[in-house]
């Protein structure tokens, strides 16, 4: 199993979409994979989960410190929490399930939990325990816009960091930011995961647009060489799938955000970032 963290302190710059869309790509091509919700708003919970908001979630396997009297919570076991977001077959035919560990309003409660232990390793070790058990191919961790612990957490327990971003906001400010979670990581724990970037709600049409992207194709050098992934163009899909609950692989799959997410998961696949069932024969 193989976990990638979609990070980036800004908000709408396209994290969720991309994990999400990620995801569905993935179980399009037959993996197993597993939805982790780290962002109290719960966008990817709001667009993968049930109807009504999950009692529990990943907050509560991860640990929310004492509760008001000061007692220890002791932490729940993630196959207590998770829940099935897509059965097999139903992304595509052949496809994986999508599960999902769901966001709750207790990661407000996990972020201090973990800013008052200093724990870097609490989201590492709910993904070790999973990875055990051979259940997925692929876990995707949705981090919250906020240089937070969780996302700390996340960096330091994923394989791999995807730092989404629209080109107006890939400031050379931000990208620090980023770099510095990461040293966090590489401080404490000896080693961290590589970033790499993906431009979102790209509009190639404006000629300012096509100039940022070859000033960042410049800068960072194309994957697998640099750390730029292929562009995701910007499409009305993303919105419109949001708002029926569909990732863009469900609600328009010849459409171009679908079809941007498969090649950025293919050259993923390509280069080992990420494992897929081998393609059957055809016939
Ligand atoms: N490729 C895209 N084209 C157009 N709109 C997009 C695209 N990707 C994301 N969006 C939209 O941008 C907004 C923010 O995206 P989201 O994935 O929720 O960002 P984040 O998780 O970083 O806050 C959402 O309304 C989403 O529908
Ligand atoms: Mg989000």
């Amino acid at each position: 199993m193989q976990t990638i963290a979609f990070t980036n302190q800004k908000g709408g710059v396209g994290k969720t979409t991309s994990a999400v869309t990620l995801a569905a790509a993935a179980a399009e091509r037959g993996v197993d994979v597993l939805v982790v919700d780290l962002d109290s708003q719960g966008s990817a919970t709001e667009l993968l989960g049930p109807d009504a908001p999950p009692a529990a979630g990943v907050a509560d396997v991860i640990g929310t410190g004492p509760d008001e009297r000061g007692r220890d919570v002791p932490p729940a076991r993630w196959s207590d929490v998770v829940l099935t977001a897509r059965e097999p077959g139903d992304v595509a035919p052949g496809s994986g399930r999508v599960d999902l560990l769901p966001a709750t309003d207790m990661l407000v409660a996990s972020e201090e939990h973990l800013y008052s232990t200093g724990d870097l390793w609490a989201v590492g070790a709910v993904v070790s325990g999973i990875r055990k058990t051979g259940r997925y191919g692929l876990c995707v961790l949705d981090c919250p816009p906020a240089v937070s612990r969780l996302s700390v957490n996340a960096v330091a327990g994923a394989d791999l960091v995807v730092a989404p971003a629209t080109l107006s906001s890939m400031t050379i400010r931000g990208i620090e930011r980023l770099h510095q979670l990461v040293e966090v990581v590489r401080d404490d724990l000896g080693e961290a995961p590589r970033v790499l970037y993906l431009p979102c709600a790209v509009d190639a049409r404006y000629s300012e647009t096509r100039r940022l992207l070859s000033e960042f194709e410049g800068a960072f050098g194309e994957y697998p060489g640099g750390d730029l992934l292929p562009a995701v163009r910007t499409s009305s899909a993303a919105g419109l799938a949001f708002a029926r609950r569909q990732t863009a692989v469900e609600y328009q799959p010849d459409g171009r955000l679908a079809q941007d997410y498969r090649a950025v998961l293919g050259v993923l696949a390509e280069n080992g970032a990420v494992h897929l069932p081998a393609t059957a024969p055809l016939a």
